[in-house]
């Protein structure tokens, strides 16, 4: 007979043939249980995502209470009679809240999203909370938006929106350039650089890298790996798909930016605080950066995923970048897409399910 476990589904990782997807077990980390179905509080739910979540629990049956509101000291309150949490990137997953959850009895923190540098891993490690995340759901999606960032801000389609919209039909101050043949610089090379990569290898573009781990998969496209440095002088745009830590903050900063192209396009969707926003407004305003595309920002959790189009925003260095006529802001979309909510769905109620069954197949950190 089938338990529940056996029918828990399981992540459809075929579109990620040819990319090295990551799989780590800590077995240790796994608390064997009865299966008795995981109360789970789910924070900061979305209305776009909750459908993807209820379809994917069909087959779980877990309790699933949906909070709108986002993880902090504050709400953490609210885990009480919970056994776990599901969070995103907007929670608060410091040591103090972790704390909470640990004295409400929270065994496990899974996350929607791939980044967890929000996630104090030391401290949920010694509560003996385990914290399982989703390592991949469509490095498609980000790799195509930050394409699309660079299409954009080039060809500078939301300016032509909004001149056609008032019937300007100048083509002045749309000149861009042609993608084919310039150089482009990945920074990182994992499953959303290696796709961004295969992208503009289509365009017919020279492709620079820098990756401690090169990947096989862009070698073989005859991306020739070099350092920050060569990058920085060489390439006509740089795109940012490496994680946020210790070692990569502020990897762009002004002595990084000096090394750069004057006009060079700088392109991030992967975590804000790789750039030292305050250089590059710098930057922008000698004309060094002649186009900055992002999808993230460092001081991002004061801002994105809510409606702030009634308040005075309080954040003068993001608003000093809204300013500048080649700077495109996206409010952290690029994952955002019908594939990747439904992989993230599936992936997220199959970590709680494995946890709960002591099963291998969870993806902890
Ligand atoms: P991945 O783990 O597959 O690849 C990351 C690569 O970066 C690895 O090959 C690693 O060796 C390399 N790397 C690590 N430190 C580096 C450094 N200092 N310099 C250069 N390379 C370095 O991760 P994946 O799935 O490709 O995601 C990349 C990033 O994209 C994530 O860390 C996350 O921050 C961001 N992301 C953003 C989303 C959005 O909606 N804007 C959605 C999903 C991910």
């Amino acid at each position: 007979m089938k338990t529940d476990c056996d029918l828990a589904q399981q992540p459809s990782f075929d579109i990620l043939a040819g990319i090295h997807a990551e799989r780590r077990h800590k077995e240790t980390k796994l608390i064997p249980k009865k299966v008795t179905h995981m109360k789970v509080a789910v924070f900061s739910t979305k209305n776009f995502e909750k459908p993807f979540l209820t379809e994917a629990n069909q087959l779980c049956q877990h309790e699933l209470i949906f909070f709108e509101t986002t993880l902090d000291e504050q709400t953490a309150i609210l885990t009480k009679g919970f056994t776990a949490v599901s969070c995103f990137v907007s929670d608060n997953l410091s040591a103090p809240v972790l704390e909470i959850l640990a004295k409400n009895g929270i065994c496990l923190v899974a996350l929607r999203s791939a980044g967890f540098n929000h996630v104090d891993l030391p401290a949920a490690n010694k509560l003996g909370i385990t914290v399982a995340r989703v390592p991949a759901y469509s490095p498609f999606a980000v790799a195509e938006f930050a394409v699309g960032l660079i299409l954009t801000l080039n060809r500078k389609i939301h300016r032509a929106y909004n001149l056609i919209r008032e019937h300007n039909f100048l083509l002045t101050n749309l000149l861009g350039f042609d993608l084919h043949g310039k150089t482009v610089g990945i920074i990182g090379t994992g499953k959303i650089g290696t796709v961004f990569a295969r992208i503009m290898h289509g365009f017919g573009c020279n492709l620079l890298a820098v990756d401690p781990i090169p990947s096989k998969a862009c070698v073989k496209l005859g991306v020739r790996y070099v350092t920050l440095n060569e990058l920085c002088l060489q390439a006509d745009i740089i795109s940012l798909h490496c994680p946020l830590n210790k070692e990569s903050r502020h990897m762009i900063e002004e002595k990084m930016l000096a090394h750069m192209k004057t006009g060079v396009m700088i392109i991030n969707t992967s975590r804000g605080a790789l750039i030292d926003t305050r250089a590059a407004i710098q930057a922008l305003k000698a004309g060094k950066i002649g186009y900055l595309g992002i999808d993230v920002y460092e001081e991002e959790e004061h801002l994105f995923f809510q409606d702030l189009s009634n308040n005075i925003i309080q954040d003068d260095v993001f608003t000093r970048l809204q300013t500048f006529p080649n700077v495109i802001i996206t409010g952290h979309q690029a994952f955002l897409t019908n594939e990747a909510l439904s992989n993230i769905a599936t992936v997220t109620l199959n970590n709680i399910t494995a946890f709960e069954c002591g099963a291998n197949d969870i993806f902890t950190i």
